[in-house]
């Protein structure tokens, strides 16, 4: 297929209006076959030890969930904020052996879709937004959230209400996206900046740098704050392996389709090379008593 079906125009209309819920529509667009997904069903971009050769793939999304999985305390109960098509709720279920999952996603056709791999891992979804979470107080052992939160309408919410859902000494364990640098230099930095935002649903309230994130988790009550950067071994691979997909597989998507997600690679590897977009990996405790 190479022309644009009803359906892409449609897709393209919610994406440009966007509403009420930027990050559901989205996800609704992107739907459950993404042309130029990872790997079956996962929508991170992985964490790599390698340059992003398509074998690796599969380890790297892996990989990353894995990472962050293994902060949670084994056993108890967990809540997995943003769970994408829930291929990560099976790695978390192995990796934590949790009493309770609970898969939390504001993209209801992604929990539809992802029901048997929710099934699978055990998992209760639950349709809800992160920054007014459905969950009752002291409540949960961990809360694990991939790649997600620069979503959030605000991630000092997210912060405060995932401390109230935890019990004390409970972890938090997600992957960000950083800006470390929000003003422009060039016309191509600010296109790109614009674009993505714009594609994403996203606003400038959006945008943190490593420093103000781990400032807002200890302004939330966090401690043990701890923040990796790893934007090295995440974008230049999976942009490598993204260029890849789009040779192999693009023939089959509208040349819009085809010329949108060349000019967005573009635009990461941009972003990162001028040091304005990073990827962290962020752990925070809530301390065993609040004061
Ligand atoms: C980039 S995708 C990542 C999906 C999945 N974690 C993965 O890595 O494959 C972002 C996810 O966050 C969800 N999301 C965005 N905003 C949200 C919000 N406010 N509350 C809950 N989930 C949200 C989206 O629906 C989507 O599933």
């Amino acid at each position: 297929m190479t022309a644009l079906t009803r359906a892409n125009v449609r897709h393209i209309g919610a994406l440009l209006r966007q509403g009420r819920n930027p990050a559901a529509t989205v996800y609704d667009s992107i739907g459950s076959n993404f042309f130029l997904e990872p790997a079956p069903g996962w929508l991170n971009l992985g964490l790599w030890e390698g340059p992003g050769d398509t074998s690796e793939a599969p380890h790297a999304v892996r990989r990353l969930v894995e990472t962050l999985a293994r902060e949670l305390p084994h056993g108890g109960a967990v809540l997995d904020v943003g769970n994408g098509l829930g291929a990560q709720d099976l790695v978390i279920a192995e990796v934590v052996r949790p009493q309770n999952l609970v898969a939390l996603n504001i993209t209801e056709s992604q929990l539809r879709a992802g029901r048997a791999r929710l099934e699978a891992a055990g998992a209760h979804a639950v349709l809800g937004d992160a920054v007014r979470i459905p969950v009752q107080g002291a409540s949960v052992d961990g809360v694990i959230s991939i790649e997600a939160a620069f979503h959030f309408p605000s991630r000092a919410r997210f912060f405060s209400e995932t401390l109230r859902v935890l019990r004390p000494g409970g972890v938090l364990a997600f992957s960000d996206v950083a800006s470390e640098r929000i003003v422009p230099r060039t016309p191509g930095e600010l296109m790109a900046g614009l674009s993505n935002l714009r594609i994403w649903g996203m606003g400038r309230d959006h945008l943190a740098t490593s420093a103000q994130i781990r400032d807002a988790m200890v302004v939330a009550g966090f401690t043990d704050v701890g923040v990796q950067k790893v934007g090295a071994r995440v974008f230049p691979p999976a942009i490598r392996l993204f260029r890849k997909q789009l040779e192999t597989r693009g023939g089959e998507q509208p040349i819009l389709y085809r010329l949108a997600a060349r000019l967005l690679l573009r635009q990461w590897d941009l972003l990162y090379r001028r040091g304005m977009m990073e990827y962290l990996l962020v752990r925070g405790r809530r301390p065993a008593s609040l004061t």
